[in-house]
């Protein structure tokens, strides 16, 4: 890799890909929407670009030939963000989901799942090296799903209690994704990534506590008083999503895998690991 794109690079999984390029002294620059406003490293060269005008892009890519790409604007410029990128660059490493994993937590259709989908096949025939990564649920969302709730208070009141995924450390997927862009073993790659062990909510929740020193009440409430309490911290057709996918997945173990690991060649962050890490982020 001579000089790398970041897009996403102020978001959860793209902050610490930063993070870790800094750290190895890699060449890159991040494309940002609003780059006074991305709160990167004054050294981070950050560029204005948005995924919505793809004629944007072109400064961005200047001289690069790897671009890290998360998606989640609309899915209107796609295809001319793709064409762009694959007339400049030659690999892209694209976060996606476990789009093909046959486990009902990621079969359920929603409109994220069709463009992943979406993407995923114009970057196939771009002419692009590539490689997609194919995390599960994030440890992270625990921050937005329980923050609230864990500020104000000692009781948590969720869902689908029982049931469970393997909450993956955002910092592991930064692991995965520097390898992705340095080194050419994984071109054509699809890395199905979790986290190291199967939690439920209810046990998930509990960590959190236990990382905080704190004794949390967990009490589980029915899907209809989810659908409104859960307003408040996320838009209606990401509720819908997850409940889906949390109906669906009901008594199901989370799938588990040892990706990570067999990577970066050291096992995967725990979600203890991930919850003591964070612990300010659940502290009134
Ligand atoms: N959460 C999960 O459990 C989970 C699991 C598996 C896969 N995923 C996938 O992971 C992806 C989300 O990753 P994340 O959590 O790291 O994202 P995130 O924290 O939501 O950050 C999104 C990034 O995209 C940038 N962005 C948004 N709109 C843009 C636009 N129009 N042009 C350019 N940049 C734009 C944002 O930049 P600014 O806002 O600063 O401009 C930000 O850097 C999604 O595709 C999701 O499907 C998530």
């Amino acid at each position: 890799m001579n000089r790398a794109l970041i897009i996403g690079g102020t978001g959860t999984v793209g902050r610490q890909v930063v993070v870790q390029l800094s750290n190895s002294g890699a060449q890159f620059r991040v494309m940002a929407r609003n780059p006074e406003g991305a709160r990167l490293p004054r050294q981070v060269e950050v560029v204005r670009g948005d995924l919505t005008h793809p004629e944007t892009l072109d400064a961005c890519l200047d001289d690069v030939d790897t671009v890290f790409l998360v998606w989640v604007a609309p899915p209107a410029t796609v295809a001319p963000v793709l064409e762009r990128i694959a007339k400049r660059a030659r690999r892209i490493i694209f976060l996606s989901a476990p789009l093909k994993t046959p486990h009902p937590l990621f079969q359920q259709p929603n409109p994220g799942r069709d463009l992943g989908t979406k993407i995923e096949s114009l970057i196939e025939g771009s002419g692009l090296q590539w490689t997609f990564l194919r995390p599960g649920m994030f440890a992270a969302n625990a921050t937005i799903w329980w923050g609230p709730q864990i500020r104000a208070g000692s009781i948590v009141r969720w869902p689908y209690l029982e049931v469970s995924a393997a909450p993956i450390d955002p910092r592991d997927i930064a692991d995965v994704a520097v390898r992705a862009m340095t080194e050419d073993s994984h071109v054509g790659a699809e890395y199905v990534m979790t986290g190291p062990e199967s939690l439920s909510h209810r046990q998930q929740i509990s960590i959190i506590g236990k990382a905080l020193g704190r004794k949390l009440q967990i009490e589980e409430i029915s899907p209809p008083e989810a659908q409104r309490e859960l307003l408040t911290i996320m838009p209606g057709p990401v509720i819908k999503m997850l409940m889906d996918a949390w109906a669906a997945a009901s008594g199901q173990p989370a799938v588990v895998t040892s990706t990570v690991e067999q990577i970066k060649g050291a096992p995967a962050r725990t979600f203890l690991d991930w919850a003591g890490d964070h612990a300010a982020d659940f502290q009134a």
